[in-house]
């Protein structure tokens, strides 16, 4: 694959790049303001360590969106996917799971695995609405300010 390929968003000409260590200060940003528990600079830095198939989504050379993914065997994890606050709800979230489904199909993976959180009905309803069906709940999987939540288990076959 290519390390840098241009594609056209719904609304606009966006670079998609191979996620590295150079978006760092840029993905880090955008974690802490969208996330309740945010990962670190270490656990991005892990998921380059393993089969990554991770990318961002740049516009005037700044990174507005994510996603964070890599192989285990013949599946595809879906680990990590934000887009900034004023930008979501503009099909840029869809468009990256396009990409992610053809960069999986193109790595002969045909497995989508993702956990969320409980409570994010939001992105519970973007993934169904995307494809993904809900397989199971994981009891307490997540920490929260007050205690813990359930994740839910969702999968989609790429064809
Ligand atoms: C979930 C997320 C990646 C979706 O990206 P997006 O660019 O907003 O998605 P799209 O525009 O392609 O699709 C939006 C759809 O998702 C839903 N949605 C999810 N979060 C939304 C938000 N914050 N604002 C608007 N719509 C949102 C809407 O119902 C919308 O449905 P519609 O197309 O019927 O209007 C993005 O909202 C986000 O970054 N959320 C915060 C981080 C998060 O929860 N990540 C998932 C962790 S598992």
């Amino acid at each position: 694959m290519s390390k840098k390929e241009n594609q056209n968003s719904p609304a606009n000409n966006y670079t998609i790049e191979n996620f590295s260590e150079h978006h760092l200060p840029d993905v880090l940003k955008i974690e802490s303001a969208s996330n309740i528990t945010p990962w670190s600079q270490e656990i991005f830095l892990k998921t380059l360590q393993s089969r990554s198939i991770s990318f961002v989504i740049i516009s005037e050379e700044k990174v507005i969106a994510f996603c964070i993914a890599n192989t285990v065997l013949d599946e595809c994890h879906l680990q990590n996917i934000v887009v900034i606050e004023e930008l979501r709800g503009k099909g840029i979230g869809t468009f990256m799971l396009n990409i992610l489904f053809k960069r999986a199909k193109l790595s002969d993976l045909h497995t989508v695995l993702l956990e969320v959180r409980e409570s994010n009905k939001r992105a519970r309803k973007f993934y169904q609405d995307n494809g993904f069906e809900e397989l199971s709940v994981r009891k307490n999987y997540y920490k929260t300010k007050k205690g813990r939540e359930n994740a839910v288990i969702m999968r989609l076959e790429v064809v």
